[in-house]
């Protein structure tokens, strides 16, 4: 390094408030402070302005009904087609312009580019094909796709007919696309043959086969998108209720389909994600409220224009990917981006190189994405021209100051804002960042909760505490993109989110509090530092998994008897699976046991879920009333000092595993 980088890095090392550049500022979206205070004053009128994004078929009456918290409804009785937001009304002014880039992970492969006009033309004609074979409003359409344009064309469809999809991430187990298909009662799939990882070609269609012999009831139809070129296909017969995507859009060739009127309340999708126990939650999004919520994030903290070209790299098969990649950039009428592959292939700069290829103004990624570049050193960015970018995204999980500054001066050359982004499945869109033309911003701190958000940091009696101590986020009034229920499920609804802070004998708003089981501390100017989960989720690379998920696919292996799984501290992912388990009486503690709870647990989950680590043990840490000190094992696993054993039942357990693990 030369001395001016050394004296460069000396000074990002100690500071820690970094203000947006002038030449941000002046063309930002939002630029006046004033904003924080008008939206507070004027709650829950605030949120027109985010309403207004949208075209509205019919006015709606009423921002807010509270009248029955916690199923609070927005813009009651308006009505609106969220792919007519997304398409049609775009045609007029942008219709030559990029809707999608689409870049496929093989380098030598064209890339696609879809103009509104074309993507319009597309998702109406898979919207005919659907209706013709008896989709309807209302019936959910699951998708098991990974990242090809097929995907945003299958959802728009669905929304341009009300029907609500089920997007399932193309890397979880056929057993997780069966389970989701099943609680969603799901008679439609669209998937496809196959994509490229890592320049192999992938069977995928043999996975979503074999989820679709897990459904318990009849699938109308499976619909199959043929993404591998000539010769990389692999041998599957279509059954008598599959088709091929192309045919479809084939048979409907210039069709066009009226957008059905949704009312504002009307299930946009429904997105299963992980909790504390047992099954995946559906969390059921709106169309009204989630679109406006969705949009109105995307201008405020993305600084989108319909001018720009957008890249988020996340998957469409995760929430960031739908309000993200498709609903807020398309509804803003800006060019989004697609990328198929990993950042890793053909080689470490792939990102670097698409960025510098479609000029993109704005970036959003995982901290695990950046710590990965990180690693993998400053010379990939610098082999090419990112002077394109304007704004950087972080999302997913805490990012640390190290990885925060890394990416702002190597990516973002110290010009561009970075918004860490705190915000869940559950709630649609953003909740806690920056507004990057208005806000200072402090790595490690996602910052204060957007302007119409009240979040508060309290203790487990919901009493606030002071700056600088560690609590539970709560959000203490309603916002648009919130999710309305979990799908079939009110009772599950209010028990894992209001019941902890809510008195829920009362139809009084003030006294419903939404709890995201997150733990944070407050500074003294209101900046949120979110601290990770406080319940039994792990956060794997930016992905959320249930430890009790991932526990019940290994004593399913056969041989265990019992499993305990908690989440280590990893470099690149944040956190990493953790496994402990005890063998059945007549079982060996064998290599082939190990393969086979990893197997387990990929045919369960996915890949994403493989234990790190699998840790043989006699018994488990357990309290005096039988609760396993998960505590403890997470110390292990970290190789940390253990604290207090006393209250144990088996203390001498615990030293036993450590050693075990040290020898790992
Ligand atoms: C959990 C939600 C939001 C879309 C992707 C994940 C963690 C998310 C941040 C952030 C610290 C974060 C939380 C949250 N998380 N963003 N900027 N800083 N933690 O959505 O799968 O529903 O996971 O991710 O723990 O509860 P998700």
């Amino acid at each position: 390094m030369s001395d001016e980088d050394v004296q460069l890095e000396a000074r990002l090392e100690e500071q820690e408030v970094f203000e947006p550049s002038a030449s941000f500022a002046e063309q930002a979206n939002l630029t006046d402070e004033g904003i924080y205070e008008e939206f507070e004053e004027n709650w829950p009128e605030c949120w027109e302005g985010a309403a207004d994004l949208l075209d509205w078929e019919e006015d709606y009456d009423q921002v807010l009904d509270d009248s029955n918290p916690p199923f609070y409804e927005w813009f009651t009785d308006g009505t609106l087609n969220a792919s007519a937001n997304c398409l049609d009304r775009h045609l007029a002014e942008r219709g030559d312009e990029a809707a999608i880039e689409w870049v496929g992970e093989p380098v030598e492969e064209d890339n696609i580019t879809y103009t509104y006009e074309e993507l319009h033309q597309k998702v109406n004609e898979f919207a005919a094909g659907l209706r013709e074979m008896g989709v309807g409003e209302g019936d959910v359409v699951t998708m098991y796709m990974p990242m090809i344009p097929q995907l945003p064309i299958a959802m728009l469809a669905c929304a341009r007919i009300g029907a609500p999809h089920s997007v399932v991430f193309a890397g979880f187990s056929a057993d997780a696309l069966a389970t989701r298909m099943n609680s969603a009662d799901s008679e439609y799939l669209v998937t496809c043959d196959g994509y490229y990882r890592r320049g192999d070609p992938l069977d995928h269609l043999d996975k979503a086969n074999e989820g679709l012999s897990g459904v318990d009831h009849e699938v109308e139809r499976a619909i199959v998108a043929e993404r591998l070129m000539d010769g990389d296909g692999f041998d599957h017969d279509y059954a008598d209720n599959q088709v091929a995507f192309e045919d479809i859009i084939a048979d409907n060739e210039g069709a066009t389909v009226e957008p059905v009127d949704r009312d504002a309340e009307d299930m946009l999708f429904l997105m299963y994600t992980s909790g504390t126990t047992g099954k995946p939650k559906g969390v059921k999004h709106s169309t009204g409220g989630y679109l406006a919520w969705a949009a109105w994030t995307s201008q405020a903290v993305l600084d989108i224009k319909p001018e720009d070209t957008y890249f988020c790299s996340a998957d469409i098969g995760w929430i960031t990917g739908h309000s993200y990649i498709v609903y807020g950039p398309l509804a803003l009428g800006t060019t989004t981006m697609m990328y198929e592959g990993t950042p890793d292939y053909p080689d470490k700069d792939r990102l670097w190189d698409i960025v510098e290829e479609y000029e993109a103004d704005q970036l959003y990624t995982a901290p695990t994405a950046i710590r990965a570049f990180m690693k993998w050193g400053k010379e990939y960015p610098e082999q090419h021209d990112l002077s394109s970018l304007r704004l950087l995204g972080t999302v997913g999980e805490p990012i640390n100051p190290r990885a925060w500054k890394w990416y702002y001066k190597h990516i973002g050359g110290e010009e561009c804002p970075v918004v860490d982004t705190w915000w869940q499945t559950e709630t649609g869109g953003m909740m806690i960042t920056t507004l990057p033309g208005v806000k200072d911003m402090k790595p490690g701190s996602a910052g204060p909760p957007l302007p119409g958000n009240d979040v508060r940091i309290v203790d487990t009696e919901g009493e606030e505490v002071q700056p600088g101590r560690a609590g539970y986020l709560t959000v203490n009034k309603p916002w648009p993109g919130m999710l309305r229920t979990l799908y079939k499920n009110d009772e599950r609804f209010i028990d894992e989110y209001w019941a902890e802070y809510s008195d829920t004998d009362s139809d009084d708003p003030d006294d419903w509090v939404y709890f995201p089981e997150d733990g944070a501390k407050i500074d003294e100017d209101g900046y949120i530092t979110v601290l990770g989960r406080v319940d039994d989720v792990i956060n794997v690379s930016g992905h959320r998994l249930g430890t009790m998920e991932i526990e019940s696919a290994i004593v399913g292996v056969e041989g265990v008897a019992e499993a305990a799984v908690v989440g280590g501290d990893h470099d690149i992912k944040g956190e990493a699976v953790y496994a402990y388990v005890i063998t059945e009486d007549g079982y060996e503690e064998t290599e082939e046991l190990r393969s086979a709870i990893i197997e387990g647990v990929e045919d369960a989950i996915g890949p994403i879920a493989r234990p790190e680590a699998v840790i043989f043990t006699p018994e488990l840490p357990k309290t005096r009333s039988g609760k396993i000190m998960r505590r403890l094992l997470e110390d292990i696993a970290n190789g940390e000092e253990l604290g207090d054993t006393s209250t144990l039942r088996n203390p001498e357990v615990v030293s036993d595993i450590a050693t075990k693990v040290q020898g790992d």
